[in-house]
């Protein structure tokens, strides 16, 4: 039974049980509606306590069932049902209580929550609105304002916030608790049904300042403005007619390509932490982790180890680096505290939890050490020579490389089965991404060891094979090309960059390897050349030469001003560059729209990713999108590559991209993507 009932002097307490969430499946909504009708005609029943079994109270709709039309018993009128009922309806919230949890609780007459309890309305995060009453009910029990910020920002509240919100009516400690709670409250007199109460209405300008805040932040997604539009109509209109505009507006939403492409996001997030290899295994506990190298992506990796409790311990080449290593972190730290994501009193307990030396030594209790030094075969050959000698000969040893083999830095070093790679992105106390790239020798343990610590560090994992780059890297490269490509055939950098950020990817191309540092491209491909590669960057070649490295000085694609871009055309020795570029290339040259500059930089990218996942390199599609979406700016509401090909059709994708390969403007598509179509 996912619903039961039990009555215990004159209290019915109804319990879901739906592992592993509660979620609102059919059966659930059945089990509802059918509690809330024979439970009013119960003369022994003077309340009823509505609880969910588990660590949720309900985690809202089944998301499962989102593909498919809906099936009855709707959920508007399964709470309408619980609001109506001749025996008033108590939610008791020991946990999650989100979307179409929230909206049955907002059916209630009551809600008592535990310090667990976590309200909110995260429909938007899967680019729908609430459809059963979330953007009606929730104006009218906690004003227009909060209702706002809930349902158009999509973050749960905690107990304390939602209890001075009068989101909650009570904060308990247990159950027993509630109930005693509920058989006071019942024996008073009852609230109104939050359907009948008033809505007081904002200041005038509330309304266009919450459009425009929205609009700056929902990041192409066009669900945060439905669900303000829908509780400026719920908070101005009668009951009835809101209640079915908002449904409209869920139903609309729930089949556009920009949902599926959230809800497969939200799927591939949950499905990416167990590959097969690691089900099943126990991963070995870590509390103190080792990093080699207190540069960029060193610091980033301390400074998420210790936001996440871990003691850290940072051994750098010499003690003047060290200290530098320690003024990296010191300095990502004071930067959170000053944007208050940080407290005085949680920098200072970080702070004691790490130390910078020179010394392995001091690496000698870790139970993983990451490497982070600059990115050179016999340099990290030397680190981990060191570490072999220096470390318990258990403790997992991982190397943070962007491209080098990790095959080749362990080479001959004794323990191969605790090696791994731990390829981090920059900053890396900030980006989600963690590729989790295990040897052939990696034992089990020591990969579900890492991606138990991704778990830790707040990280998205994802497991990737060996190859040039990994995942996102290899796509990245290609990515590069294709622009270089364009430019050639007569494309400008910024009408690129115009028509990346149009598209919703976080930042343009040029403008990220401004960020980067165009020096650490060039190296990159100097390397691939004395391996017998030819990548083709000759715009971004001839810059780097030019000393142009980007922001930091001063100078790149584009000319910056104390760190900002200086508005206007492009700087005359990039026009120049491109000028002898495009002299020498034998590409036809032309006028391009925003929709071909994207089509050339992004349908490559879906090709190569299903190469990718022929070649083993990703275990699933979905993994290419959430290393573009987590490691890349990839735009959420499009879903990664792999998704937004899908939702053109591959066949349309293999098409397009055919008619670019024959102008010489990008390789021909992967044979294992003609097989997707
Ligand atoms: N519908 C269907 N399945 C759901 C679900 C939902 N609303 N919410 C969670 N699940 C599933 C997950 O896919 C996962 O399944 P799996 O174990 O087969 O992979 C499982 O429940 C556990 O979810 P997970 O996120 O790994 O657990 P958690 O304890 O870290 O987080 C929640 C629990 C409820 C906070 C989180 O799952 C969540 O935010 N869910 C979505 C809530 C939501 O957006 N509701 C509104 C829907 S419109
Ligand atoms: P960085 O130059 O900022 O830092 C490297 C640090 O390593 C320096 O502080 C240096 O003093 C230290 N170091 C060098 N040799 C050492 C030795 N023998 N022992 C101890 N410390 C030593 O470089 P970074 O950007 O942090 O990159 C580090 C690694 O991470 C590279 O392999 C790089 O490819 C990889 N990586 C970088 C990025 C990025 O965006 N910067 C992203 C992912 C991965």
């Amino acid at each position: 039974m996912v619903v039961s009932v039990a009555v215990r002097e004159g209290i019915a307490r109804v319990t879901i049980d739906n592992p592993p969430v509660n979620a609102l499946s059919r059966a659930v909504r059945a089990g509802l509606a059918e509690a809330a009708a024979s439970l009013s005609t119960r003369a022994d029943v003077q309340a009823v306590l509505l609880t969910g079994a588990g660590r949720a109270f309900i985690a809202g709709a089944d998301v499962t069932e989102f593909d498919a039309p809906p099936q009855p018993p709707h959920l508007p009128d399964v709470i309408r049902a619980i609001e109506t009922c001749a025996k008033p309806f108590a939610a008791f919230i020991d946990g999650a209580c989100l979307g179409g949890g929230l909206e049955v609780a907002l059916g209630c007459r009551w809600r008592i929550g535990t310090a667990k309890a976590s309200l909110g309305l995260p429909e938007v995060t899967l680019g729908v609105i609430p459809g059963a009453g979330g953007t009606v009910r929730t104006p009218r029990l906690i004003g227009v304002e909060a209702a706002v910020d809930l349902a158009t920002g999509g973050s749960p509240l905690t107990a304390d916030k939602a209890l001075s919100l009068g989101l909650l009516d009570a904060v308990v400690a247990d159950e027993a608790e509630a109930e005693a709670w509920l058989r006071t409250a019942v024996a008073g007199d009852w609230p109104a049904a939050v359907a009948d109460r008033a809505v007081s209405l904002p200041d005038a300008g509330f309304w266009a300042e919450a459009a425009s805040r929205i609009a700056r932040t929902a990041k192409g997604n066009t669900a945060p403005a439905e669900a303000l539009a829908r509780i400026r109509a719920a908070a101005e209109g009668d009951f009835d007619s809101a209640m079915a505009a908002e449904r409209d507006a869920f139903m609309r939403l729930r089949d556009t390509d920009q949902a599926r492409a959230l809800r497969h996001v939200f799927f591939a997030e949950r499905a990416a932490p167990r590959p097969p290899e690691v089900r099943g295994v126990t991963a070995r506990p870590v509390h103190t982790i080792g990093i080699v190298g207190g540069g960029t992506m060193g610091a980033g990796i301390a400074v998420a180890a210790l936001n996440a409790g871990l003691t850290v311990r940072m051994v750098e080449r010499d003690a003047a680096s060290a200290e530098r290593g320690a003024a990296n972190v010191a300095a990502i730290l004071d930067a959170d505290r000053t944007r208050g994501r940080i407290t005085d009193a949680q920098q200072a307990e970080q702070l004691a939890r790490f130390a910078a030396a020179r010394d392995y030594a001091s690496l000698a209790d870790c139970d993983l050490v990451i490497e982070a030094v600059f990115e050179d075969l016999a340099v990290k050959q030397a680190v981990f020579k060191e570490l072999s000698a220096a470390c318990r000969p258990d403790a997992i040893l991982a190397t943070n490389t962007s491209y080098i083999d990790p095959r080749t830095i362990f080479a001959g070093l004794p323990h191969p089965e605790r090696a791994i790679g731990l390829h981090f992105f920059s900053p890396a106390n900030v980006m989600k991404l963690l590729e989790i790239v295990p040897l052939p020798d990696t034992a089990p343990k020591v990969l579900a060891t890492a991606f138990a610590v991704a778990a830790r560090l707040k990280k998205i994992p994802v497991r990737a094979g060996i190859c040039d780059g990994f995942i996102g890297n290899r796509i990245l490269k290609l990515y590069r090309e294709q622009g270089e490509r364009l430019i050639a055939a007569g494309a400008s950098p910024d009408a690129i960059d115009a028509a990346l950020t149009d598209f919703g990817m976080a930042m343009g191309l040029y403008a990220v390897q401004d960020l980067a540092g165009l020096d650490i491209g060039a190296a990159q491909r100097q390397a691939a050349r004395a391996r017998g590669e030819a990548p083709f960057a000759p715009v971004a070649d001839r810059l780097a030469a030019m000393g142009r490295l980007g922001r930091k000085t001063g100078a790149g694609w584009y000319d910056y001003d104390g760190g900002k871009p200086r508005p206007g055309p492009l700087p005359a020795p990039v026009t120049e560059a491109i000028a002898a570029v495009r002299a020498e290339t034998d590409l036809p040259q032309r006028a391009w729209t925003a929709a071909e500059i994207t089509d050339a930089l992004i349908l490559p990218m879906v090709s190569e990713a299903a190469q990718i996942v022929a070649d083993g390199i990703a275990l699933r599609p979905e993994d290419v999108d959430l290393v573009m979406v987590h490691g890349y700016g990839f735009p959420r509401v499009k879903g990664g590559p792999v998704q937004y090909g899908r939702a053109l059709g591959i066949a349309e994708v293999v098409r397009r991209l055919e008619a670019l390969h024959a102008q010489g403007l990008a390789p021909a598509p992967a044979a294992a993507l003609r097989e997707w179509s």
